[in-house]
């Protein structure tokens, strides 16, 4: 039996490796007919009220978050050929590989696609990389994408 994935999930960070990893996504996408996510998370900064010494408004803090995303996605979206594809853009807020598979299971996706790298150096040092956990928690057949 052949599979065929109806949603596909590529998770992006601005990186131009996660635009090719979206790249990807897309063209996969466009095969197959699926359903396409291009999904961004933000991780709140640790600490970030001892920066200010008192913790902003979450609101104040949200929207500039969310500003962030919007950029990142609007970006990505710009760049990459999505003509002839179903897609939709989603940004979270939380611990990017754990975001990555809870939005899997909630689309119910057959594919998660990531990059083998992407924006940040200090992380992976001391997280490991997205990929890497990702790799390991998702809900569906991940596309590690070097
Ligand atoms: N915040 C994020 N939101 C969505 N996807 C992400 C995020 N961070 C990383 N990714 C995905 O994981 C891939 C690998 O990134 P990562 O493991 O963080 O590498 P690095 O340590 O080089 O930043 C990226 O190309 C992207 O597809
Ligand atoms: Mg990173």
């Amino acid at each position: 039996m052949a599979w065929n994935p109806k949603v596909v999930v590529v998770g992006i960070d601005g990186s131009e490796r996660s635009i090719h990893a979206a790249q990807t996504a897309a063209d996969l996408a466009r095969k197959n007919e699926s359903k396409l996510y291009i999904v961004t998370v933000v991780r709140p900064p640790e600490g970030w009220w001892g920066i200010v010494g008192s913790p902003p408004p979450a609101d104040v803090l949200t929207a500039s978050m969310s500003q962030a995303q919007q950029g990142i996605l609007d970006d990505t979206v710009a760049q990459i050929a999505l003509d002839g594809v179903e897609w939709e853009v989603a940004e979270e807020i939380g611990e990017p590989a754990t975001a990555l598979a809870d939005v899997c299971r909630d689309k119910e996706a057959d594919l998660l696609v990531v990059g083998r790298r992407g924006a940040g150096l200090v992380e992976r040092l001391v997280m490991g990389s997205v990929a890497d956990r990702v790799a390991h928690y998702a809900p569906c057949p991940v596309l590690i994408v070097p």
